[in-house]
This record gives C-alpha cells, structure tokens and sequence, in this order.
C-alpha cells in the first residue's frame, strides 16, 4: 500500500492533510477503534461534528493513537462543527455566547485543548449568521481553534461575511462529486482562496449509505445506475486496476480538494488512503466533467447550499 499523505495548505498556512478520515454516522461507542485504525491506516486528518454525537469516541481513539502509536498530536488534524441550529425545524439558532459553550462542550467531549478547524456546518441561522461567524472569528483569535471555516455554505453566504470585513472562511466544507460537481461555487472558492473539503465523495456507489437508517435523497434509480456493470466508474476502475471507490477519491484529489471517505471496514479505510500511486488521465478525468447532474443527495432534506 502506498498511502503518501499529501497536504493542502490554508490561508494562514496551516497544513491540512488531504486525505481525512469521515465519521459521519460511526456510532459513538464504535469510532474510538475505527478512529485508531484509521491513524494506523496513515489518516492524520478526522473529521467530526457535534451533530454526529460521537465526538467523545472520536478523542478516545485519537488519544489511544497518541499513546499507542506515538503519534504527536500536533501531527493529527482534528476538524469538528458548530451545529448552528434551525428554525425551520423548531430547534433554537445558537447565538454568540453559546457558540462559546459548544466549542467548550466538544473540545471536553473530544479531550483536546484545541481543534485544527471549526466549521459552521450549515447556513441554517438566516438571521444570525454573521454573529455564529463573529463568533468562530473571535475563538480563532483565542487560540481555541487554529482555522475557522463553513459548510454547505453557498457564494451568497459568503458573499454576506465579505460585506462586514469579517476574515472569510478558511475552507468549505460541501457535498462534492462526478454527479454534483458545482462549478460555480468551487470557482468562486478557489478565487476567493477558500480550500475546499469535499465530503460524500462516494455517492455514485450503488452500496452507498445502503444500511437501514442512513437516509438520503439519493433516489432508486440512481442506485441501479451505479449497479450497472459497466456504468462509467466501473468501467474506469478496470481500466486502472483499482476500486471504484479509489476512482471517486482520486477524482476528487486531481481536482485539488481534501476529501473525507468514511468506512466502517478496515479494508476500505486502507483502501480510501490509497490514492497517490495511480492517476486518473486527462481524456477520463473530462469525460467526468461532463457527468454533473447539479445539487447533492447527501441530505435527506435537500442540498443546504441552497438554504436562504
Ligand atoms: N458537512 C456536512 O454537511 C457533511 C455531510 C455528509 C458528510 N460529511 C463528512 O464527510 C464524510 C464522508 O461522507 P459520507 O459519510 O456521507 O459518505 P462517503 O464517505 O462518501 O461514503 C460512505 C459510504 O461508502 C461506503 N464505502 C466506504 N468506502 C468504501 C469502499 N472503499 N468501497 C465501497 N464502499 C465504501 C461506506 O460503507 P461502510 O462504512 O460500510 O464501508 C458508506 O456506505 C462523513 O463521514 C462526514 O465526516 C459532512
């Protein structure tokens, strides 16, 4: 296996590892082991949320790699996200002074003095979105968190910090792949110097989140396309002697984002990392251009950035 860890550099030159480690519905009591073989896999990045409930596992298994494995924890990226709160489901938005306490509730949850980024993880607060902003900005300041940053948020929810002189975001965290590609809002990024973090970079599986409970909009139709046998990614993973999977993640990293492939299996989380000893070549990664179908499937109620 020829992991090869690549980094991506922010703008206030913090380097984050390209490859992070998604744990997005790992239950709490099962991530601590997953987390540990992920860092033994080669994955110095992990990716949790506040809203995934697991955060407490997820800082038993990066410290079990502290000790276990000697691993720094200066070397291990640790991203977790603000759950901003939202009306439209009756939840109460978070203002600036409990920002404040959730960051400290998941840094005790987590057992760490600081997170490498903190992410709002969705322009849910219509209203009080420039104060959760405020908010992050200051706790960067604190030294709480090393860089700040959003998810699903859309070029307007940017567009509406730049207008205060608030710092932009340091990365944005979207749903990004072959069949929602978003073009527009990775262009603005990339002009704006905003690194971008795909996640849910495998929906085009067919066995995608394909357990009980793992709700999405990702409709039946397009699961039996991804079951074709000679749909384009496996046509591809043949021609390249790899996964499917592998074809989706390198896609992803030719295209200069970091990625955050979740897997419950071993196997795969070695396989995911796997990514620096095969290209994917000019003529295929065009043919995969063409393959975008517009918004994401990731969330059951819609794709976020489209969230006023
Ligand atoms: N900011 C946000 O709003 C947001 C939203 C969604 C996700 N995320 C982040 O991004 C991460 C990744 O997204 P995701 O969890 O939606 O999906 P993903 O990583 O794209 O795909 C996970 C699915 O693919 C399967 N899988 C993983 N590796 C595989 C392989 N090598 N071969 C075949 N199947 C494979 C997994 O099954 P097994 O587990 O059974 O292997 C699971 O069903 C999340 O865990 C989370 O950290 C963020």
């Amino acid at each position: 296996m020829q992991t090869g860890q690549k980094h991506i550099t922010l703008r206030n030159n913090i380097k984050m590892p390209t490859v992070g480690f998604g744990t997005y519905l790992i239950p709490d009591e099962d991530v601590q082991s997953l987390v540990l073989e992920a860092i033994r896999a080669g994955y110095r990045h992990i990716d949790t949320a506040e809203g995934y409930g697991n955060e407490n596992g997820v800082g038993l298994g990066i410290k079990a790699a502290i000790k276990e494995l000697a691993i720094p924890r200066e070397e291990i990226f640790v991203t977790t996200k603000l759950y901003p709160g939202n009306e439209a489901w009756g939840q109460t938005i978070k203002n600036y002074n409990s920002i404040i306490e959730s960051l400290q509730a998941s840094l005790a949850r987590l057992q760490l003095d600081y997170v490498d980024l903190y992410l709002i993880h969705a322009p849910f607060a219509r209203e009080q979105r420039l104060e959760q902003w405020k908010a992050l900005v200051d706790l960067r300041q604190q030294n709480k968190v090393r860089a700040i940053g959003v998810s699903n948020f859309s070029e307007k929810h940017i567009e509406e910090i730049k207008a205060t002189g608030l710092p932009l975001p340091d990365a944005n965290q979207i749903e990004l792949h072959p069949w929602s590609q978003k073009p527009g809002l990775v262009s603005y990024l990339e002009k704006n110097d905003i690194s971008v973090i795909a996640y849910s970079s495998l929906v085009p599986l067919s066995s995608w989140r394909d357990a009980e409970g793992q709700s999405s909009a990702k409709t039946e139709q397009m699961k039996a396309e991804g079951a074709d046998s000679d749909s384009p990614f496996k046509v591809m993973a043949r021609k390249y002697g790899v996964s499917e999977a592998r074809i989706l993640l390198r896609w992803a990293i030719q295209k200069g984002y970091a990625i955050l492939p979740k897997s419950i299996n071993v196997p795969r989380i070695q396989q995911n990392i796997d990514l620096f000893g095969f290209e994917i070549d000019e003529q295929d990664m065009a043919a995969i251009d063409k393959m975008d179908r517009g918004e994401g499937v990731a969330w059951s109620s819609g794709d976020p950035t489209k969230e006023a």
